[in-house]
This record gives structure tokens, sequence and C-alpha cells, in this order.
């Protein structure tokens, strides 16, 4: 919603009928209990022809470099992976609203939230340069890396990264960069890094890591790849471990 506008989440339990469950139309709803989360904007909304398309991989409307066209796709794979379906309710001009069905488990217990394991804080006040476009990433990454007793520097891309480095470049003792970036992406922003420090201790964040930047980053003989969503402890744990191979790079 560019100019402004509300956005509204909601969850609740759903017990589909035989009827409804066919009116939605998809392979995976069949009838039962669920759990609904309804997103919902009052955007531009989308025309049938479009809603064919949304959840085709880099399938974007966004101006280039601005959208990778994988949000929604990504989204569709992560909940038919739980069982689960989701489905569109689609005007133009009046907005949208995206249902998550998630198949509930009747009578289930909810199981105890595991508790952030956060035992001793591995820093020693380095400092780290974090780099994404993403401010709420940013955030939570700063907030992560605070908590476990690291200093950051935040940068919120390639360009900001690299002026950033070539003032402070000896304080940093690890850059920690998001791939999928407008303007210079992950890979460029490493490489203007490098060229500043060809040693320079380096964790590409991505949500494609796997598949698109994995074997791009193990070519720049980078190893330590966090794939996206990572948790907070994933994230210290890499951070010390980079740092650690970095002090006795023969153990590594
Ligand atoms: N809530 C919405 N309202 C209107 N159009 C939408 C909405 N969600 C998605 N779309 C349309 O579907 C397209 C594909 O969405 P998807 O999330 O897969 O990629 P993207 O948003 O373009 O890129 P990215 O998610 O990488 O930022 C969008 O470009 C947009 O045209
Ligand atoms: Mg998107």
């Amino acid at each position: 919603m560019r100019s402004g506008g509300v956005l509204e989440i909601a969850a609740r339990n759903q017990d589909l009928d035989a009827a409804e469950a066919r009116r939605l139309n998809h392979p995976n709803a069949a009838h039962g209990p669920y759990v609904l989360i309804e997103v919902q904007d009052i955007g531009a909304g989308m025309a049938d022809e479009m809603l064919e398309k949304i959840f085709d991989p880099f399938f974007t409307t966004k101006e280039f470099g601005t959208g990778s066209g994988l949000g929604l796709s990504t989204s569709l794979a992560i909940v038919q992976s739980h069982g689960g379906f989701l489905n569109v309710i689609s005007a133009v001009g009046k907005g949208t609203t995206f249902q998550v069905f998630l198949p509930a488990l009747r009578g289930a217990r909810p199981a105890e939230a595991p508790r952030p394991k956060v035992s001793q804080p591995a820093g020693k006040g380095e400092l780290i340069l974090v780099v994404d476009d993403e401010a709420p990433m940013r955030l939570i990454i700063q907030r992560t890396l605070e908590m476990g007793n690291y200093r950051v520097v935040l940068a919120s891309g390639g360009a900001e990264a690299v002026a950033i480095y070539a003032e402070r470049g000896g304080e940093f003792a690890a850059v920690i960069t998001d791939m999928t970036m407008p303007m210079m992406d992950g890979l460029e922003t490493i490489n203007a890094l490098r060229a500043l420090n060809p040693k320079l201790p380096v964790i590409g964040a991505s949500g494609l890591a796997s598949t698109v930047y994995g074997p791009k980053l193990a070519r720049l003989g980078i190893r330590h790849i966090l794939p996206k969503p990572f948790s907070g402890q994933e994230l210290l744990i890499m951070v010390q471990k980079l740092l650690e191979e970095t002090r006795s790079p023969d153990v590594a």
C-alpha cells in the first residue's frame, strides 16, 4: 500500500465442512479443523488474470531491482509443506485477503515454546557490520548480536557498507550481509568489501541460500551461509564459529 492503509492480521480456529472445503477448490482442502491466518490489506487488489500468476516464481509487477517475485511462491511452498493451503480473495481497487489454512491437530496439547538458549554471550565486544535492505531485519540482527555481546554497525545497502568499511574497516571483525538487495546485491557487496580487505570474514544470509547463492558464495570461498529465516541462536552460533575460525584459520 504505497500511500498507506490498513493491514489486518488475524488468526482463529476454523472448521471446514465438506461443502466449504469443496468450494475452496484446492487439493489440500480436505474437511476438518484448521488454524486460519488472514492477512488483509486495502491496497490495489488484483484482477483474475493477475491472480493466476502471483504464485509463479519470479512473477513480479514491482520495478526492476525492487522485488524478486519470490515472496508468494516461497510462502506457498512453506504452507504446503505443512499440509496447508492458501486462498486469495481480491478485488481491484478494494484490497486483498490472503488466507493461510494450516491443518490443526485435534486435542493436541500446545508444545512448550523452546526457550531461547543464550547461555553465555560468546562475543567479546567485537564489531560486526550488518548489511540488509530491510529495516526490521537489521533491527532483529542487531538486537540478537548485542544480546550475544557483539557491537553492531548497520548499513542499508552495499554502497553504504562500502563507505563505512572504507572509513573504519580496521575495526570490524566480520560482515553479515543479506544476498538479495536492490542496487548492489550481496555478491557485489562482498566483492567490493573484499577489494578493501581480501581476508574479511563474511556471512551471507539469504532465503535462497541453498539454491541460488550457495554455489556462488562457495566460489568466493565463503562457507558461512545463513539460510533465512534463521533463529537468533543459529545466527549467534554462526558468528561465533566464523570468528573462532578466523582466529585459528588452520583449524577450519
Ligand atoms: N497484497 C497484494 N496486493 C496486490 N498485489 C499483490 C499482493 N501480493 C502480491 N501481489 C502481486 O503479486 C506479485 C507477486 O508477489 P510476490 O510476493 O511473489 O513477489 P513481489 O512482492 O513482487 O516480490 P518480493 O516478494 O520479492 O518483494 C506482486 O508483484 C504483486 O503484483
Ligand atoms: Mg512480496
